[in-house]
């Protein structure tokens, strides 16, 4: 296994800085100074009006119970990066999980020099590992079920499935080809790249209780439903057994295409009835605050309901479906065209396919949609350097 060499890091560095800079005394600091351990921007003499960036975003932890990357950071980092692998047929997953876990602790560390000096800021990286891997280890486990096909895929078959996801995101964008570069050369020839998307997010908005979501392509504010408080990702989003994937969870990532210019070519009215909420703040047309769960029994004084029978909001919400909540935490894309990755979490893959399925019958969003990726990973427990990336599974 290649080791990361282990030079102070970069990190501790950044949080003086950060620190400095909280209580004013960063005068005549320049981006230069701050880089000159490790930087290819080693201009210590330039005048702090050349200065262009001095804030690196908070670090979040890469060990713990969970992988990060899912409700963590909060809210979620503006730039992703997913990056979808085959094993050969004879590779071990355990070994090369665990030294993926290792490089994943030393990036986000700033000890890795495959990083290149750059600061990892807020850079998390998440693995899940596809049905065939789990399969193999057995075959009723959580995640040892790929997902059936639905309408409306135009799915090439390199963008469907795969056993390997690596999913990177960040506040800065240059970092994430940089840091799956240097975990693909740590997995060598164990690995064949299948497909792989860049994302990114718009700016957050507030949908209260201290929380935020972005806007998508179509312009309405998406993810403010979901398992946020601890009771509710205990219930619906994370994994409680068997201890091979206890603390993880199920993905499904779907990339999907919308059809911007039909969108845009109807009313605000229009366009607020496809969602069943209001595009300028996002509270369903039932009434409430943008947190609100849409009222699906509300009807107007001649009887029809508020929010309409085909509304996405209606026929995927949960109670509708009678299934639990999905973390919902999707991002925009426009390569190979605008769309939206989307990514949702939890801890029952029925809870995504049953959503779906009831959305096929009559969701009024759905027709502006063309699904081109598809693909379900079971999210790796969180690890440590005790507990190694995958062991629980593979060990
Ligand atoms: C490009 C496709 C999609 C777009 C643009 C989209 C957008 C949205 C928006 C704007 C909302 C309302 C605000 C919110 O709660 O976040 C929403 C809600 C929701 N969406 Fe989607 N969505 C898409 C696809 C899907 C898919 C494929 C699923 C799952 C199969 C899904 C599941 C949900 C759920 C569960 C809710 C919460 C409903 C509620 O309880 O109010 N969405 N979506």
């Amino acid at each position: 296994m290649r080791r990361a060499d282990h030079h102070p890091s970069r990190r501790s560095f950044l949080d003086v800085t950060g620190a400095m800079m909280a209580t004013g005394l960063t005068a005549g600091l320049t981006a230069g100074c701050a880089s000159d351990s490790a930087g290819p921007d080693r201009h210590a003499a330039a005048p702090a009006t050349t200065t262009t960036t001095t804030t690196s975003p908070e670090p979040v932890p890469a060990t713990g119970r969970h992988q990060a990357g899912i409700t963590l950071p909060q809210p979620a980092q503006p730039h992703l990066l997913a990056v979808v692998a085959d094993l050969g047929a004879a590779v071990a997953p355990g070994p090369l999980l665990a030294e993926l876990g290792e490089a994943i602790r030393a990036l986000t560390a700033g000890d890795d020099p495959r990083l290149l000096g750059l600061p990892p800021g807020d850079l998390t990286v998440t693995v899940g590992v596809g049905p065939r891997l789990v399969r193999a280890v057995g075959a009723s486990l959580p995640g040892a079920a790929g997902l059936p096909r639905f309408s409306r895929e135009r799915i090439d078959s390199r963008a469907r499935g795969g056993d390997l996801l690596i999913q990177l995101c960040a506040g800065d964008p240059l970092l994430l080809p940089v840091a799956a570069s240097a975990l693909l050369a740590q997995a060598g020839d164990r690995v064949r790249e299948r497909w792989r998307q860049s994302a990114r997010r718009g700016a957050n908005v507030s949908v209260g209780d201290g929380r935020t979501a972005p806007r998508n392509p179509l312009g309405f504010i998406d993810g403010i439903i979901g398992p946020h408080t601890d009771a509710e990702q205990r219930r619906d989003l994370w994994l409680a057994g068997p201890p091979a994937v206890a603390g993880g969870t199920l993905a499904v990532l779907r990339r999907m295409e919308l059809d911007l210019p039909r969108f845009a070519a109807l009313s605000v009215a229009g366009q607020e009835a496809v969602f069943g909420r209001r595009r300028a703040d996002g509270v369903p047309l039932s009434g409430g605050a943008a947190d609100s769960s849409p009222e699906l029994g509300a009807k107007t004084p001649d009887g029809r309901y508020l929010v309409p029978a085909d509304a996405h909001a209606r026929r995927a919400h949960a109670t509708a479906v009678g299934v639990g909540l999905m973390l919902r935490r999707s991002y925009s894309i426009d390569e190979p065209a605008p769309g939206l990755l989307f990514a949702c979490f939890q801890n029952d893959l029925r809870t995504f396919t049953a959503t779906l399925t009831h959305m096929e019958t009559s969701d009024a969003l759905l027709p502006f949609t063309t699904t081109t990726a598809s693909a379900t990973f079971l999210i790796l427990p969180g690890f440590d350097r005790r507990r190694p990336l995958g062991s629980r599974l593979f060990g």
